[in-house]
């Protein structure tokens, strides 16, 4: 394998806090280690276009508490094109990139990895979304932060609920995954979270309507995970309107509150380990894995594995919710 002299840095698909952290620890290991550093911007968008720039270490000065990401970040059409991988390639080559450092979610390292068969260039993901939806990692960075700040939200509709007795539906984000919906119901102390992995097999609103949720108390919440297959906070509501019209219910998404927010310590840490684990991985000729964290420690993990669409949620989760809510 050729020598990796200098390795581009980008963001890509939905921001997440914590990237600006993992930004500033890729940076900062790879000049520590002797590399130099390109930051290209707008993810694999800046890549065709030519967006780059070199980054010293004072390029990530005083952005670790800040949410979103410096290096902007974008959903690029192009790069899912042979055309367009070529042009990012060049441009690669034109900066004197020999390795790159990707940090997004499930589309952004699926890009990597055709990218990385394509051209043979070595590539370490970060696993940044609030999703948390990538296999082979515990946490993914951002999703802390978004758990946390979907809890604040719940905690002040939770005062409202409970002033008009209503039942509220709140939908949280997670694309197709209901990890924010269940912890986020968790960590609220929320009646229900009605998630996209079991929603196909039960009738998840019927059987909390037929278990007789709030027939003790005077308000209910219950998380939504967005996806088609919940059928969103909207549809649920729309229902309860035409076959439970007892019930006051009202609806809140919380939207892109979610991605916003300066990163709590947890995603920070998170963002440093593995920042600097991805520099780790390339010092040791790793090529085409994404750092992980499994009960505290660093994994690689091969991008054919970390988008596999199937990362599991914990079936006892379900069971404390569901006994936590009596
Ligand atoms: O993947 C992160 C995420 O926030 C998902 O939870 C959500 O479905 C999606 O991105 C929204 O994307 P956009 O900001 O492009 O509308």
């Amino acid at each position: 394998m050729a020598q990796i002299k200098t390795i581009g840095i980008l963001t890509s698909g939905g921001d997440a806090p914590g990237m600006n952290a993992a930004i500033r620890a890729v940076t900062r290991s790879a000049i520590f280690s002797g590399f130099k550093v390109k930051a290209i911007y707008r993810g694999y968008r800046g890549l065709i276009t030519d967006e780059i720039i070199e980054f010293k270490t004072q390029n990530v000065s005083n952005i670790v508490q800040q949410g979103g990401t410096i290096l902007k970040t974008a959903r690029c059409k192009e790069f899912t094109t042979p055309e367009g991988r070529q042009q990012a390639y060049d441009v690669m080559r034109k900066h004197g990139i020999d390795a790159l450092v990707v940090i997004g979610g499930d589309g952004s390292l699926s890009g990597a990895r055709v990218f990385a068969n394509e051209y043979d260039v070595p590539i370490v993901g970060l696993p940044g979304t609030i999703d948390n939806d990538l296999y082979g990692t515990d946490h993914t960075i951002g999703y802390d932060t978004a758990l946390n700040t979907i809890m604040w939200c719940v905690d002040r509709i939770r005062d409202t609920a409970t002033s008009h007795e209503r039942l509220f539906f709140i939908e949280v984000m997670g694309r197709n995954a209901g990890f924010l919906a269940l912890n986020g119901a968790i960590a609220s102390g929320a009646e229900a979270a009605i998630i996209p992995e079991i929603s196909t097999e039960v009738d998840q609103l019927a059987d909390l309507i037929k278990n007789g949720f709030r027939k003790s108390k005077n308000s209910s919440i219950v998380l939504v995970a967005e996806s088609p297959i919940t059928g969103g906070a909207m549809g649920l509501a729309e229902r309860v309107r035409t076959e439970y019209p007892n019930y006051d219910v009202r609806v809140t998404i919380l939207g892109h509150l979610q991605r916003g927010g300066s990163p709590t310590a947890q995603d920070r840490i998170l963002a440093s380990r593995m920042g600097a684990a991805a520099i780790d991985a390339l010092l040791e000729g790793q090529r085409n894995v994404m750092i992980g964290d499994s009960n505290d420690e660093i994994v690689y993990v091969p991008f054919t594995k970390a988008v596999r669409k199937n990362k599991p949620i914990d079936p006892s989760l379900l069971e404390t919710l569901r006994r936590l809510s009596i």
